[in-house]
């Protein structure tokens, strides 16, 4: 075993559809009460909350725990159910070490359900079903914070039978999309079988149970994943850019790898030729509390591996959401922005020959959307993040053939002088939140057109 003090904390992405519940069970986790402020309880930005595995040894009630878990703590990221877990991109794969995902278990699956398996599905991303909401079952009588088991002796057998039907349904859903799933206390094998684990955010009931099968899982990613650690340089993705009073632009990023410090001169992706700078300040969160609501930060001279903090800097306007950050130093400078440049330019087309032209909202969509039109052997003209310009709407007014004479947007909007032109033109838009949609009604328009 590697050194204790050197392994990185696992990144946990939490995703699922619109309302299912995902803030407000990271909120219990949290012990905090962020959603009860949150505008119209939806999530607008991305945020990282670190837990330290003292306070979730603490949720399982068993101090002995602490030893076995060499973890240093979960650094969970909040993702919206409107915006993508793409944006959480690494070179050659997802950020998140772990996942969450979300289900109403009333209502069942939903497009962005779908969306966040087939997600992991491609990352090989090992990750927890919570089937949430298990308070609203007709009939169940709440038993705040009890582990699942407990819980779920105290229903009655009608009450059980309901929780077990529904629940059965969520494992058929999940079997539909090509995953062995099993209620996690009926599993013997979490390699090869999925845990479902009930629980309801609202009253607590198995949550001990979904952090104990994470930390089940983050010791497995930590035996096959010692290389991330939290030495060397810096390494992390843009989440987000953002102006903040004061500060200017400024980046929330997440460092899944390294040491980044103030001082340090970093390399971001941009459109153009990636930003070169100096790491002006470094804003972390407070433990357990998150990036977008802390409306005081923390100044830090250092931050390690994995964690969530914001830069300031000189010169961060044209940083890409979903490019990476990297440590430079005098020696490496030159390497590494070739590096961060040929990074953004394999995920960028711009072929100029026939093709349908994608624009998605970050450089994580993009690259999930141009992996799943060429897996469809979809000829793409040009692929680029960013709204769809007037420009957009000239170009692909110009391409003759119907099926490629096509704009398909993820996540962005349609300036309104292009719109204007396309209400116009010939030119066929596709707009939508969801991936496989977009994959969806394209394949469909394809088939009318050739009927
Ligand atoms: P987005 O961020 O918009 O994607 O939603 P979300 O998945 O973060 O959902 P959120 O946590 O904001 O919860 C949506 C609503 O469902 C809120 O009104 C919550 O109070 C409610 N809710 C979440 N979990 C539970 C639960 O276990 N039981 C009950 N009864 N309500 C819940
Ligand atoms: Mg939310």
């Amino acid at each position: 075993m590697a050194d204790k003090k050197n392994l990185r904390t696992p990144i946990v992405c939490v995703m699922g559809h619109v309302d299912h519940g995902k803030t407000t069970l990271l909120d219990k986790i949290r012990g905090t009460a962020i959603v009860s402020g949150e505008a119209g309880a939806i999530t607008q930005h991305i945020g990282a909350t670190e837990v330290p595995i003292d306070v979730i040894v603490n949720k399982l009630g068993d101090p002995r725990l602490r030893d076995r878990f060499m973890v240093p703590g979960l650094l969970f990221i909040d993702t919206p159910g409107h915006h993508a877990f793409t944006t959480l991109r690494s070179r050659g794969g997802a950020l998140a070490d772990l996942a969450i995902v979300v289900v109403d278990i009333n209502e069942g699956f939903k497009p962005q359900t779908y969306e966040s398996l087939q997600i992991l599905k491609r990352f090989k991303t090992p990750f927890v079903v919570v089937a949430n909401k298990i308070d609203r079952i007709g009939g169940w009588v709440s038993q705040k914070d009890l582990p699942f088991a407990a819980t779920f002796k105290k229903q009655s057998t009608e009450v059980q039978a309901r929780l077990e039907t529904k629940l059965y349904e969520v494992i058929g859903e999940l079997y539909n999309q090509g995953f062995a799933a099993e209620r996690y206390d009926r599993v013997t094998n979490f390699q090869k079988t999925l845990g479902v684990v009930p629980v309801s955010a609202v009253t607590g009931e198995g949550i001990p149970d979904v952090l104990m099968v994470l930390l089940g899982l983050a010791q497995k990613f930590l035996e096959a994943n010692l290389q991330y650690s939290a030495k060397g340089p810096g390494v992390g993705t843009v989440l987000e850019v953002k102006e903040e009073k004061g500060l200017g632009a400024t980046l929330d990023i997440i460092l899944y790898d390294g040491t980044l410090k103030k001082g340090d001169t970093v390399v971001i992706g941009s459109l153009g030729e990636p930003i070169q700078t100096k790491v002006r300040a470094l804003l972390k969160p407070r433990e357990l509390s998150e990036i977008r609501y802390e409306s005081k930060f923390q100044q830090v001279n250092k931050v390690t591996a994995a964690a969530g903090v914001k830069i300031s800097a000189p010169g961060l306007e044209g940083a890409l959401a979903g490019s990476p950050i990297r440590v430079a130093t005098e020696e490496t400078l030159e390497e590494i922005a070739a590096q961060v440049k040929s990074e953004i330019d394999e995920v960028r087309i711009d072929t100029g020959s026939v093709g349908v032209m994608i624009k998605a909202d970050t450089l994580g969509s993009l690259e999930a959307l141009v992996h799943e039109f060429q897996k469809d052997n979809v000829p793409i003209r040009k692929a680029e993040v960013g709204d769809i310009s007037h420009r957009d709407a000239v170009e692909a007014s110009t391409v003759e053939d119907p099926l490629y004479s096509v704009l398909i947007g993820f996540s962005v909007k349609v300036h309104p002088d292009a719109r204007d032109f396309l209400q116009e033109s010939n030119v066929k838009v596709f707009t939508s939140d969801v991936i496989y949609r977009l994959v969806e009604d394209y394949q469909k328009y394809v088939k009318e057109q050739q009927e």
